[in-house]
């Protein structure tokens, strides 16, 4: 698993970041090992705990940490669920230095990061499973497919921004899964731990078990 947001450094005290909480993506390990479940929880900065024996966390900072921990783990495992809110670009310069307050106007170069699911969806082989989330502002339905079209995922978990209660910051959710057949199944608006038990019972049905 995925999980959290992934900050991008600028200088020593400044970083790219965004508002993931990391409560979902949590959440989902804990109703994943309630099931049986081995989980390796690859977590951005994220202010929660995990206890579990089942889980085995690391820790990452950047996309590219979060990417390479993902890649090297990707093999070994039944299925990825890519819960990060990771950011897209990155600063091409880390400086070294605190950047100095000028009134100059200041630019900052950006590079794409490494699409993580996109990445293990090239590499999955039959059997693997492959969930990725989209969270979308207009034209949901169409974008979550295209995502899951794009990054070869089995399923898709869509969260609309225009839901209220669903998204960064909160303690419930209201999603949407929608499969490779564009089928879709809305849920009700919920606590996010009753969404991830839904979500581990999307996944136990997709593979079989
Ligand atoms: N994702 C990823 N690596 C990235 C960007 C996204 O693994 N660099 C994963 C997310 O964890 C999520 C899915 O891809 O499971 C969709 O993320 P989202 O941010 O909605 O999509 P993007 O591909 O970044 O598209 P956009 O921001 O243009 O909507």
């Amino acid at each position: 698993m995925t999980a959290g947001p992934t900050h991008e450094k600028i200088d020593p005290v400044r970083f790219i970041g965004n508002y993931s909480s990391g409560k979902m993506g949590f959440s989902i390990a804990e109703a994943l090992v309630a099931q049986g479940a081995q989980v390796i929880l690859i977590a951005g900065p994220v202010n929660l705990q995990t206890t579990h024996p089942h889980i085995r966390r690391i820790d990452v900072v950047s996309a590219e940490e979060m990417n390479s921990a993902a890649q090297k783990h990707f093999p070994a495992v039944n299925g990825a669920i890519m819960c990060a809110a990771v950011a897209d670009y990155a600063p091409v310069n880390e400086s070294q230095q605190k950047l100095k307050r000028s009134n100059e106007t200041l630019t900052l170069e950006l590079k794409p990061n490494p699409d993580i699911a996109a990445g293990l969806g090239k590499i999955k082989q039959p059997g693997q499973l492959l969930v990725g989330f989209a969270l979308e502002t207009n034209n949901e339905q169409q974008n979550a497919f295209a995502k899951l079209q794009k990054k070869n995922l089995d399923f898709i978990v869509l969260n609309s921004l225009n839901d209220p209660g669903a998204g960064f910051q909160t303690d419930t959710n209201k999603i949407s899964i929608i499969n490779r057949d564009n089928k879709t199944i809305n849920f009700e608006l919920k606590s996010k731990t009753l969404v991830a038990i839904d979500i581990v019972e999307q996944i136990i049905l997709a593979m079989g078990l």
